[in-house]
Formats: structure tokens, C-alpha cells, sequence
């Protein structure tokens, strides 16, 4: 395992940011960190290089302890910071070679690694450029590369599409995915449930607690047969209408699409069309279909929440 992280605890006062977190993840593995705001995606990557010590737990990188070895954890690891800042009056080039000495990399190596690098991420052309002229993906790109300089195993990227546009985000996952392909253990912290789907592994964070981890397959399994998809106009009509059917757990919007999640399906399936038809409701669709990440997420917070009051 590039990546061990076993039972971590970091509370600030009375918040309880990690409170037992264990995670373990492979050479060539992505591992989705997904959690909604302040559930703890960022400490625990802290935790992971090393910025906070553990109140409780143990974190190795490459084998090595980051509390009793950091040097040689470090010199394995890359980390890309949720709020990662550049010096923006530095050109692209400066800024990679600052992070590279940083990292003691030495100059001949630089200059080739450098140069690889731009290339990788796409910005070879724009050497020159001051940093604070680039557009934000650009940014996040030089940011990867430089989180790449020292050619580490594992990769820490918190929340690296963020503010990104959607084609500069498929560029990102490329990238990861060559990485991966290299041999690379990679966690991304994420709040998109298409880029939670992209990971071998997926850990749901809720205050502090990873609620379930496992495959987005395995994880999709757990809800099979439970999601029914509702087409029908109208669609605030519709929900309030399904909730009231005893089988209906839950109705959330998806586009122009309703997902109820069902304690069975058989039933809702035989009541809700005389339901809605009756309430005046005109229904184009209502069918099972395969659950998403995001229907699963929804499940566990709210058996989180029931668990908790
Ligand atoms: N340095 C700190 N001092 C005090 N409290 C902190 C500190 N860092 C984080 N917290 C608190 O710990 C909790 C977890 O925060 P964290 O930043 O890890 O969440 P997150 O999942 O990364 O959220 P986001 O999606 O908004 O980035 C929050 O309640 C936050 O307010
Ligand atoms: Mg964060």
C-alpha cells in the first residue's frame, strides 16, 4: 500500500473535523474523498502530508511513518491544496523551478522534468507567462505540475477541478488517468459525483466519519432495486405527492427527473400512476432504474442524521 492511514483523529476545540478515518490505497489506485462542505475532506488530507499532527491514528506514505520519517514521506508525496497559490507575479517556468529547488531537485533534472511536465499538463508554449495571467484551469494545471516535480508515487489533489470548466475538467481526469497508468496512488477530495465515479474507490465523509467506502459499483449495488425515475408534470405537485406513498423514502430532483427512493418498488409502482392521475398529475415516465453515487450519498447521510438524533 502507497497510502495507510489507520484510525486518524484531529478535533479543532469541540469540532471533531477527523474522528476515525482509516483508508489504505494502492499503487495505480484512485480513491474518491467525497463529502459535503466541512465534513473533513481537507484535514484529512493534512493529516495524510503531515501539515497537522494526529491527535490519534498513524499515517504511512510508501511505508514510511510521516510523524518519525517526514523527509521520506515527503519525498514521496505530492500534494495539490484545495486553495493552492502560486506566486502570481513569477512566470509558469520560475514557479515550476521554485517548487522543484523546494524540493531538491537539481537543475539539470529540472530542466528536463520541467519541460516534460509543461507538456504533460498542456501549457507548453506559455513558459513566459506571469502566473497571475493564466485562467484558472491554466492555474490548476501549473498547480498539478507542480505537485508533479519530484516525481512522486502518491497524489493528494483536493478538490483540483474546482471553479474548473468541464472540458478543463476531462483534461484533469486524463491526466490522472495516465498518472494511475504510471503506477501512481492517487486520492482526490471531490464534491462531483461524475468524477466520484472515475475512482477505483469512493469513501462517503460526514462529519468527520467515513460513512462507507468501496468500489461506486459496490457502493450502487447496496441501493439496486430501490430508485424508481418519475417524469411528470407537475413536478412539485409530483414529489409532494410520492412522498406521501408509505414506500416513498425519499424524492430528489434530478434535471427535468424525479428520483424516489423506495423501501420496494412494487408497490409505489402500482399506487403512484392512479395517485398522481388523479391529482391531475401527467406522468411520461415512472420506471426502476440503477441507482447513482449521488442516491447512495443522500441514503447514507440520512440514516447518518437518524442514527444521530
Ligand atoms: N485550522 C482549523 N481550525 C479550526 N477549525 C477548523 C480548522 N480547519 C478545519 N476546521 C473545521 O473542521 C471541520 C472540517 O473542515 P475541512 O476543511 O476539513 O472540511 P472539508 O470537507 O474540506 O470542507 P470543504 O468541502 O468546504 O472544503 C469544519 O468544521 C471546519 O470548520
Ligand atoms: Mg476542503
Amino acid at each position: 500500500m502507497l497510502i495507510e492511514a489507520n484510525n486518524l483523529h484531529k478535533s479543532f476545540g469541540d469540532v471533531r473535523a477527523v474522528d476515525g478515518v482509516s483508508l489504505h490505497v494502492a499503487a495505480c489506485e484512485a480513491y474518491g474523498l467525497v463529502g459535503p462542505d466541512g465534513a473533513g475532506k481537507t484535514t484529512t488530507m493534512r493529516l495524510l502530508v503531515g501539515a497537522f499532527a494526529c491527535d490519534e491514528g498513524e499515517v504511512r506514505i510508501a511505508g514510511h511513518d510521516i510523524r518519525t520519517r517526514p523527509e521520506d514521506a515527503r519525498s514521496n508525496l505530492g500534494y495539490l491544496p484545495q486553495r493552492f497559490s502560486l506566486y502570481s507575479d513569477l512566470t509558469v517556468q520560475e514557479n515550476l523551478n521554485f517548487f522543484g529547488e523546494v524540493r531538491g531537485v537539481t537543475s539539470a533534472e529540472l530542466a528536463q522534468r520541467g519541460a516534460e511536465l509543461l507538456g504533460f499538463v498542456g501549457l507548453k508554449g506559455f513558459e513566459q507567462r506571469l502566473s497571475g495571467q493564466l485562467s484558472g484551469g491554466m492555474k490548476q494545471k501549473l498547480g498539478l505540475a507542480c505537485a508533479l516535480i519530484h516525481q512522486p508515487r502518491v497524489l493528494l489533489l483536493d478538490e483540483p477541478t474546482g471553479g474548473v470548466d468541464p472540458v478543463t475538467r476531462q483534461d484533469f481526469w486524463q491526466l490522472i488517468i495516465r498518472l494511475l497508468a504510471d503506477g501512481v496512488a492517487v486520492i482526490v477530495c471531490t464534491p462531483y459525483m461524475d468524477e466520484a465515479v472515475r475512482c477505483n474507490r469512493v469513501g462517503f465523509l460526514s462529519q468527520g466519519r467515513l460513512l462507507t467506502q468501496g468500489s461506486p459499483r459496490e457502493l450502487t449495488a447496496r441501493l439496486e432495486g430501490r430508485v424508481l425515475e418519475l417524469v411528470a408534470e407537475p413536478r412539485v405537485r409530483a414529489r409532494q405527492l410520492s412522498l406521501d406513498d408509505p414506500d416513498v423514502e425519499d424524492a430528489q430532483t434530478f434535471g427535468n427527473r424525479l428520483h424516489l427512493r423506495v423501501r420496494a418498488a412494487a408497490g409505489p409502482l402500482e399506487r403512484l400512476p392512479g395517485t398522481l392521475a388523479a391529482a391531475g398529475v401527467q406522468v411520461t415516465r415512472l420506471k426502476p432504474i440503477a441507482p447513482n453515487l449521488e442516491d447512495v450519498f443522500i441514503a447514507l447521510l440520512e440514516e447518518a442524521e437518524a442514527a444521530h438524533v
